[in-house]
């Protein structure tokens, strides 16, 4: 294979950069041309593609967001736009694609592949930590760590006004950011998509902590909780308790920007070479990914068949350490 395409599409998240330079450079490495679609699938679509080399990339592992852009497009889940997207890559006589990004790209992907033959490679690049087949996807340790130091800064003021928090965090489908930056930040409870939402146990917890001598408390609501969002689970809380002068906080996109972190840069790049090697071995339909220690390659499927679930045990944790 000597022509191939690199695009990131869906949600942002910080080390997408790091993973197109890695694909990039690795593509160079092994003697192949690399075209940059911009705009993720409905640039492949319109025929939005740049050639990148080496030093299209330098100075960016550093920087959040994407410099190819991202989008979620509409048209490429009809065999029209696909059609479309082939056409553009025959013309250019690209091969092969790695795309960055999280299941709904991937199912683009391996539709691409089925109709028009084109050979294509996943990294997974999303804050959530929600795709199946790796341990950890581009950008979740970067969120989490965003996440972690608004709670730190929430904790300063919290404690100050002997007040209760809640900080509402990302996480649509789970609670990986919840949980995590609840641990991590001390928190006295926190409502996942993952457990029960009982807004009575929170309240029993809150009380308990207050009778402990606790003068302020900190819960981390995921987003996609069933008890609803940070405002409502307040407002819950409010009318079934003592607890009325609350404040909430929610951190929204800041989660999604920002220079990577190291954990970040060193996946993509670990990632984005192992892409190009599936594609150089003529591989398809696979996502490169980590597991423990190794860097594997599993099928894009598992993204969405075995979606990655954090460790119930965490949840135990989280209990024991709150008191
Ligand atoms: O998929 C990542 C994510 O950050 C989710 O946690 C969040 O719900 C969503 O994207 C928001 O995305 P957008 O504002 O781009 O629609």
């Amino acid at each position: 294979m000597n022509r191939i395409g690199v695009l990131t599409s869906g949600g942002d998240s910080p080390g997408m950069n790091a993973g197109i330079r890695a694909v990039v450079r690795a593509a160079c490495h092994y003697g192949m041309v690399v075209h940059g679609i911009r705009h993720g699938y409905q640039g492949l679509i319109d025929g939005d593609l740049v050639p990148l080399g080496p030093r299209d990339v330098g100075s960016i592992i550093n920087r959040g967001g994407t410099i190819l852009r991202t989008a979620r497009c509409k048209a490429f889940y009809e065999p029209e736009g696909r059609r479309r997207a082939a056409e553009q890559l025959a013309e250019r006589g690209i091969e092969g694609l790695v795309v960055i990004g999280g299941d709904g790209s991937y199912r683009g992907a391996l539709a691409l592949e089925k109709e028009h033959g084109i050979k294509c490679i996943g990294m997974p690049g999303t804050i959530d930590n929600d795709i199946g087949g790796t341990d950890f996807t581009i950008g979740f340790d970067t969120a989490l760590n965003t996440a972690l130091d608004a709670i730190d800064r929430l904790r300063d003021t919290a404690e100050s006004h002997d007040r209760l928090f809640f900080v509402e965090v990302m996480g649509r489908r789970n609670g990986f950011i919840g949980m995590f930056s609840a641990i991590a930040g001390g928190a006295e409870h926190v409502l996942v998509p993952e457990n029960p939402a009982d807004i009575d146990e929170l309240v029993r917890n809150l009380t308990r902590a207050k009778e402990r001598g606790k003068r302020s408390s900190i819960v981390v609501v995921a987003e996609g909780g069933a008890a609803g969002d940070a405002a409502t689970v307040a407002k819950k809380v409010a009318e079934r308790s003592d607890f009325k002068d609350s404040r909430v906080t929610v951190i929204g996109h800041l989660q999604r920007g920002g220079s990577p972190t190291a954990y970040d840069r060193i996946l993509a790049s670990r990632l984005g070479v192992r892409a190009v090697q599936a594609l150089a071995e003529g591989q398809s339909g696979l996502m490169a990914g980590v597991r423990g220690p190794e860097v594997v390659l599993r099928p894009l499927s598992d993204a969405w068949e075995h979606p990655s679930r954090f460790d119930p045990a965490y949840a135990e944790l989280m209990q024991i350490l709150a008191l």
